[in-house]
């Protein structure tokens, strides 16, 4: 069974015995090794970690957990973030299963429809902002000043403590750590949990290296790379459409002292990015997602080598949250019939012909 992740690394973090052991069945996802982008890097070792495999389908729900047991600890009144989805969803998860009144501030039109329908069914209160992710966080800064309620948006320590946890599953699954992570970069502060955990289990002797770390923003919306706020941050990547991260000091710092870089990848290489996950790996991420995969993709087009080399692409999200990205694509056609075998027949053999699936 899953016990959640303050069961199972609770001794790597800041918990006492006042702070309640809950969980929702949060982290031990999976470490899948990679078929399709390890021929495309070059590099036989590669990974996904499925943080989609976590109970509201992000990695959001590492730190939640713990965010919200900090807030019962603290004898919170509710719970308070703004969101471009994923914090909203599992801050409403996580609420709703422990008691705590839940507000999210979300930007009106720029919320996938699965992660607004998450934050619906679990009896958030929802707030839309006619104004983007960055106005919506400056809100709910100001809010929680002259309102008693807890802050569980990344700025919220407890937040990446939590969220560090996948740093230690990929070593104590890999028995080290790897030598490049490629994560997407929004409000950044998963990269800076990772990166904290990768520190810290190594300091704990649990690894004897740490991972170059890769961040990938979205083209529209890449500040850190662009080194200037972005007023107006667009990318079909909903999940990372920030213009002024949170963390941006903290990842910037990760990036220097791994010796990695952030970079920026555009729609363009996000979809094929995407569509190489779902038709090639078998695993439906989100467009956010799918920066992580993109980016290394670029990186290799433009001669980077991965030969000999271990890597980790964190797969923040799952596809079923976006639904909207998909249909507006083109994919394979809809076969309608009527019920006869012929006619199912005749289908099916067009698919087989197409597709060059042989009889028997
Ligand atoms: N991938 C997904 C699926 C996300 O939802 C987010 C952030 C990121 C990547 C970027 O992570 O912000 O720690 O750099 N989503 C936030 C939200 C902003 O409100 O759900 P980050």
């Amino acid at each position: 069974m899953n016990h959640g992740v303050l069961q199972r690394y609770g001794n790597h973090l800041p918990i006492g015995t006042a702070t309640p052991i809950i969980s929702l069945g949060e982290g031990s996802t999976p470490l899948v090794r990679s078929r399709a982008l390890a021929k495309i890097l070059d590099c036989s070792e590669v990974y996904f970690k499925l943080e989609g495999s976590n109970p509201t389908g992000s990695f959001k729900d590492r730190g939640m957990v713990l965010a919200v047991a900090k807030a019962i600890e603290n004898s919170s009144t509710g719970i308070i973030c703004a969101s471009t989805g994923n914090t909203s969803a599992s801050a409403a998860a996580y609420g709703a299963r422990f008691g705590l009144p839940t507000v999210v501030l979300v930007p009106k039109g720029n919320v996938a429809e699965g992660k607004l329908i998450q934050a619906k069914v679990h009896g958030a209160n929802i707030i839309m902002i006619d104004g983007n992710f960055d106005s919506a966080l400056g809100l709910v800064n100001s809010l929680v000043e002259k309102h008693p309620l807890t802050l569980v948006n990344s700025l919220n320590p407890y937040r990446l403590e939590g969220q560090k946890t996948a740093a230690f599953e990929i070593i104590d699954e890999l028995g080290e750590a790897p030598d490049i992570l490629s994560i997407p970069v929004g409000n950044a502060g998963n990269i800076t949990a990772y990166w904290k955990g990768f520190i810290e289990y190594r300091n704990a002797g649990y690894s004897n290296s740490l991972p170059i770390m890769m961040g990938f923003q979205a083209k529209g919306a890449a500040p850190i790379v662009l080194n200037h706020r972005v007023e107006n941050p667009t990318t079909v990547a909903s999940a990372i459409r920030i213009g002024n991260p949170a963390n941006w000091d903290s990842a910037t710092k990760v990036r220097d002292e791994s010796g990695g870089i952030i970079d920026s990848v555009d729609d363009e290489e996000i979809i094929s990015a995407y569509r190489i996950m779902a038709s090639k790996e078998g695993l439906f991420c989100e467009p956010a997602s799918a920066a992580s995969v993109a980016g290394l993709i670029k990186l290799r087009s433009l001669g980077m080598q991965f030969k000999g080399k271990r890597l980790v692409c964190v797969i923040t999200g799952l596809g079923l949250k976006d639904p909207e990205l998909p249909s507006s694509l083109i994919w394979p056609d809809l076969v309608e019939v009527g019920t006869t075998f012929e006619e199912v027949e005749t289908a099916l053999l067009n698919y087989t012909l197409r597709s060059g699936v042989s009889n028997g």
